[in-house]
């Protein structure tokens, strides 16, 4: 059986750990990845993995990543931070080579660099799972040409979460694949029908972060003609974001009262069985996008962004809506169409949960093992 380290950098449960989580417990229960996570931070990522006894090493250090930000740091702290990192992996060699790993795989940009220096000295090798876009729009011009040129270079194996994710990657002569982040089968949602449209509520959620894309959700809500019941935000600021939720607190005031905060969760599936309509909005283009196969899988009508991950989730009009990203013009009328439409509500929630059910978990577990099994195979067993 391959031995897999899965090395994360936060212990936030932010939408890539949680996915993480997920796949690590789909890989143990497949029988064929012996799968633990080490994490260079502790937090409740770790306490997550414990209640379902997946193996987990916090490796504590004294390096504060969130003081290394893509949009935050300049060149001198790129480099420094980089050669932080990179100490950092010097230490994670040793772990690796005492728990005899047989591959590791970064969850990670900053994951990438420590896991490079590990692997080399473990004489292992490293997979990159790649959850963001590496594209100049989100890293800028500069970085994300390092990074690309990085992973190409350091990683034998990609697993992207998406094709539009692995577009942005150098793949050539490296062993590449799609493996969507799916969902856990937690059973039948039980949910009520779609409401009058006097009654309806709307539900977002997502990490409460400038990207994706509230405001754009904010200003459709003032364009509307049929006033929703309630507007429910689910999500939490895990990356230094207070500000941001307080300005949001602000412009939902602004609003009237329909706006409410729920706050982080580990599951919104209640959220969503409770709401008539899902938005998804995200200004850049998502590289998945784990809330639109949820809110499917609830039976929401589903207004998403059409750009990267979710354009392969929804097709529109069948089992969901596309509309332009950062259009609020569009959003609103697509937002009014289906408030005012108890019956395409229904038709596109029937359909979404059939679609929904073609991102399942087992499938991104399958996915990642035959990566793992490509990178692994015929390896010399290093000298241990
Ligand atoms: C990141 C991406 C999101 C994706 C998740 C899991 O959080 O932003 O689009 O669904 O990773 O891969």
């Amino acid at each position: 059986m391959i031995r897999a380290v899965f090395l994360c950098h936060t212990a936030a449960p932010s939408g890539a750990e949680l996915a993480v989580l997920r796949l690590v417990t789909a890989l143990r229960r497949s029988g064929a990845v012996d799968a633990s996570v080490l994490l260079t931070a502790d937090g409740p990522l770790a306490d997550l993995l414990r209640a379902r006894e997946i193996p987990v090493t916090v490796h504590r250090n004294g390096f504060d990543s969130r003081s290394l930000t893509v949009a935050g740091s300049g060149p001198a702290r790129l480099i420094t931070g980089a050669l932080e990192l990179a100490r950092l992996g010097a230490g994670l060699g040793e772990t690796l080579r005492a728990g005899r790993a047989d591959v590791v795989v970064a969850q990670s940009t900053k994951t990438l660099l420590m896991g490079a220096v590990a692997t080399r000295r473990a004489g292992i090798p490293l997979v990159w799972q790649v959850h963001d876009r590496i594209g100049a729009d989100y890293f800028g011009a500069v970085l994300a040409f390092g990074l690309r040129v990085l992973g190409w270079t350091v990683a034998r194996g990609l697993v992207a979460n998406s094709r539009a994710t692995l577009r942005t990657l150098y793949t050539r002569g490296r062993v590449a694949a799609v493996a969507y982040p799916g969902i856990e089968d937690t059973g039948p949602v039980v949910r009520a029908p779609q409401r009058d449209p006097g009654a309806v509520r709307i539900v977002m959620a997502g990490r409460l972060t400038r990207w994706k894309g509230h405001d754009v959700l904010f200003r459709a809500l003032a364009l509307l003609r049929y006033r929703p019941a309630a507007v429910v935000l689910v999500g939490g600021t895990h990356f230094g974001e207070e500000g941001y939720r307080a300005e949001l607190e602000e412009r939902a005031r602004e609003l009237g009262s329909v706006v409410e905060f729920a706050g982080h969760t580990e599951d919104p599936a209640s959220y969503f069985a409770d709401a008539d309509i899902a938005v998804h909005c995200s200004v850049l283009p998502e590289p998945f996008g784990q809330v639109v196969v949820e809110a499917m899988r609830a039976g929401c009508a589903v207004v998403a962004a059409g750009a990267g991950g979710p354009t392969e989730i929804v097709r529109p009009e069948v089992d969901g809506l596309l509309t332009a990203p950062g259009d609020p013009v569009a959003l609103a009328e697509a937002l009014d169409r289906l408030i005012a439409d108890p019956a395409l509500r229904t038709r596109l929630g029937a359909a979404a949960r059939e679609r929904a059910g073609e991102f399942g978990i087992a499938t991104t577990a399958d996915g990642v093992a035959g990566v793992l099994d490509r990178v692994t195979r015929g390896r010399a067993v290093p000298a241990r």
